[in-house]
């Protein structure tokens, strides 16, 4: 690991500026993305727009089989610099096959989870060092950032007793299952993230109804991304 702790000199990729709009969403466990992707990305094709929602870890079929690889644990013995080296394989992969095209096409792109949750969960909570987590970002996304990241926020507990309820009798995934300290940190990472990149980033109280979550999605997609 020490090899890519220094800051790397590897240059990031470039390619063709794309002509849609990229919005990712991000949270802790249970905070509710997923439904509100939904619920955003309805609302956008109902304006109008051409809409493409994906997920990560996944979004592509070989990205799939990455996750099914990580979410079982099947990796974790390798330790989380390993598990960040393949959640950024299947976003390579992601990036390449779908959500770059898409972008190109004019799309709106509407993504569950993207590169700050390996700053997060592998970073702040894994303590893989910001500069290897930088390097991977830099390698395999080139250049494809978001233009919006909705962060929706929830205490924790709050957020673990939502998935676990809604998972049922199905047992937690290996990162559900780390313990809450983990998941603090977890939270606290993507507010960090969001204090340091505020012209991308906005935060959303998850404690609120649904559709008042909607409603200032809505809003900050309009005020930021609006014509
Ligand atoms: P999900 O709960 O949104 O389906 O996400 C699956 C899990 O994968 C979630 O616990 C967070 C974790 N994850 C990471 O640890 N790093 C990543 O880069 C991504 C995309 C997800």
């Amino acid at each position: 690991m020490s090899d890519i702790d220094e800051e790397s000199d590897i240059d990031e990729v470039q390619h063709d500026a794309p002509a849609g709009r990229f919005i990712t969403f991000e949270g802790g466990e249970g905070v509710g993305k997923s439904t509100q992707a939904g619920i955003l990305a309805n609302r956008l094709a109902r304006a109008g727009h051409s809409v493409f929602t994906t997920r990560e870890p996944g979004g592509s079929p070989l990205a799939e089989e990455i996750r099914e690889a990580l979410l079982t644990g099947r990796v974790s013995d390798m330790g989380p610099f390993a598990e960040a080296i393949l959640f950024s394989v299947a976003r390579q992969d992601h990036v390449d096959r779908s959500i770059r095209g898409a972008l190109m096409e004019g799309a709106w792109v509407v993504c569950d989870r993207f590169m700050d949750s390996t700053r997060a969960y592998q970073g702040a909570a894994g303590g893989v060092p910001r500069p290897a987590i930088n390097a991977l970002e830099r390698l395999t996304i080139g250049g494809v950032l978001p233009d919006l990241t909705v962060i929706l926020d929830l205490p924790v507990e709050v957020g673990l007793a939502r998935a676990s309820e809604r998972a049922g009798d199905a047992a937690p995934d290996r990162f559900e299952a780390q313990d809450v300290a983990l998941h603090q940190r977890v939270r606290r990472a993507f507010l960090d993230i969001a204090e340091e990149e505020p012209h991308r980033c906005i935060v959303i109280d998850a404690r609120q109804p649904e559709a008042v979550i909607a409603e200032d999605i809505w809003e900050a997609v309009e005020a930021r991304l609006g014509p």
